[in-house]
């Protein structure tokens, strides 16, 4: 199915999605999370699907946030609800059940920032820059921004880039642990293919079960995540790729993982 803001390739169990709308730096409006559930529906249901890349078209920009000539407009209760359908489309990244990499390729401002952390991963090019600058709007994040990045970086790292609105650089976000990697431009796809890669020789069930376990048990006390733990590992023992990667080691062979 064509999409007018959305290019999707899949090569090798790995879908690229870019955002393109280069004009207004790939920001986000209706039209585009629109297409992005769609898309992102089907990627999950996918079974030729192992792993995703989220980038944005263009050297300047990843996403840089929301559109504000849409929100300019919006009442209460329609910003409301924009930002219940902008945290849901991003709460399928989260929990799509596979490996989502955001490839920030630029400007990853406010909704932009606030998509690469809904991805598992990020991985930045150098000439990149975070932020959530909504307070220079007049307004507070609204994609996720205030939950998730004190749960990535802490609460002070949190609100010095909530209440400052000052994008930061990739090394910056580097060293709070916003991004798990700086590379050059010209190295950012293949690096996240080459990452998404590496996963992907392992079990998908238990690529699966392992998002899902840092996912919910981050919100879960210790014992009850530890709980959860266990039981997801007793899942595993279900399957039949437990019994190929156990095999597989025993016979010094490389595993031959089908997902069931
Ligand atoms: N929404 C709509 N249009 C945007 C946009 C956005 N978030 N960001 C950039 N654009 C548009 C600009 O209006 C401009 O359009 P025109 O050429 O038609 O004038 C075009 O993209 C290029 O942008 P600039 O001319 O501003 O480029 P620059 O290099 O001078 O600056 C920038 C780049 C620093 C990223 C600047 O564009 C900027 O500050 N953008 C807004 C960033 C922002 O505030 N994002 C948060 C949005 S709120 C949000 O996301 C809420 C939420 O959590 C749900």
């Amino acid at each position: 199915m064509p999409f007018e803001n959305l290019k999707v390739e899949i090569v090798d169990r790995i879908a690229t999605l870019t955002i393109c709308r280069e004009k207004a730096l790939n920001a986000l409006n209706s039209e585009i999370l629109d297409e992005l559930l769609a898309v992102l529906q089907d990627v999950k249901r996918n079974g030729q699907v192992g792993g995703v890349i989220v980038t944005g078209a263009g050297e300047k920009a990843f996403v840089a946030g929301a559109d504000i000539a849409e929100m300019a407009r919006f009442e209460p209760l329609q910003a409301c609800e924009f930002s219940h359908r902008i945290q849901n489309t991003f709460g399928v990244i989260e929990t799509l059940g596979k490996p989502v990499v955001a490839a920030i390729n630029g400007f990853a401002l406010g909704g932009g920032c606030e998509l690469a952390m809904a991805c598992h991963l990020r991985i930045a090019c150098h000439t990149a820059r975070l932020g959530q600058p909504e307070v220079k709007l007049g307004i507070i994040a609204g994609a996720g921004g205030t939950q998730r990045l004190a749960r990535l970086v802490g609460k002070g790292h949190a609100l010095e880039m909530l209440l400052t609105g000052e994008a930061i650089s990739a090394e910056e976000a580097y060293r709070i642990g916003l991004v798990n990697r700086v590379v050059s431009p010209p190295e950012l796809i293949p690096t996240c293919r080459a990452v998404l890669s590496e996963m992907l020789k392992n079990g998908p069930l238990a690529l699966r079960y392992s998002i899902d376990a840092v996912h919910n048990g981050l919100e879960m006390s210790l014992e009850e995540g530890l709980f959860l733990e266990s039981t997801l590992l007793g899942m595993c023992f279900a399957t039949t790729d437990m019994k190929e990667g156990m095999s597989a080691f025993l016979e010094k062979r490389f595993a031959k993982f089908q997902g069931k």
